[in-house]
């Protein structure tokens, strides 16, 4: 009977399908530029700067918007920690470190967008909104052990099913939030961040396929 592959193994063997997933992707990926996105005539200067701080009444974006931008915002300022993860479990080589690079290259413009729209349209108060990103990232986040193996990284496969799947839902969250926040340039900028999710589970989808197979 043949010998299982190595996760390893598997992942050297699937270099060629990710080269050419890759490949697909930069090809119908659109570029974009986040500060196309923000309004910044709706901005003016803090108090430090001879302005006026940051108020509730200042911004029209319902209770429920505001959690779901601040808890995408989070989530998508995460980053190091998930480059962390994809980089020990894609490897840094090839086509999967070319990859791992883009894929953060992109992810990083959507914290840039959201930030700069929260705090230009004072939609949160940006003191708050700082405070939990520093807490936020300062625990970053690490993928759960391995019940099988009781590994501390969970390897491969399970990575490159869990990022199938967490795409998929960060797509549906910034769809869902474009919908609660009822504004056309929030709106903009969530439909803008979730095509690139589509793409990036896109990715992950083709690799989990050809991994299965
Ligand atoms: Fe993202
Ligand atoms: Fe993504």
């Amino acid at each position: 009977m043949a010998r299982e592959l190595t996760q390893r193994e598997i992942l050297v063997e699937l270099e060629p399908v990710a080269g050419q997933a890759l490949d697909r992707h930069l090809s119908v990926f659109k570029d974009w530029h986040p500060h196309d996105y923000v309004p910044w005539d709706d901005g003016r200067n803090f108090a430090q700067l001879g302005g006026i701080d940051w108020d509730p009444d200042q911004s029209g974006l319902s209770e429920v918007a505001k959690a779901a931008l601040i808890t995408n915002l989070l989530t998508e300022d995460n980053l190091p920690s998930y480059h962390r993860e994809i980089a020990e479990n894609f490897s840094r080589d090839g086509a999967w470190g070319t990859w791992v690079g883009r894929w953060t290259a992109e992810e990083n413009r959507h914290s840039v967008v959201l930030r700069d729209y929260l705090v230009v349209t004072r939609g949160v108060d940006p003191v708050a909104l700082e405070n939990d990103r520093m807490t936020h990232m300062t625990n970053g986040f690490a993928a759960p052990v391995d019940p099988g193996t009781a590994a501390a990284h969970a390897g491969f496969l399970y990575s490159v099913a869990y990022v199938s799947f967490q795409e998929l839902a960060t797509r549906i969250s910034h769809r869902n939030t474009a919908e609660v926040c009822a504004d056309p340039v929030a709106d903009r900028i969530m439909q803008r961040l979730a095509l690139d999710e589509n793409l990036h589970m896109i990715f992950y989808r083709t690799l989990c396929g050809a991994a299965l197979d």
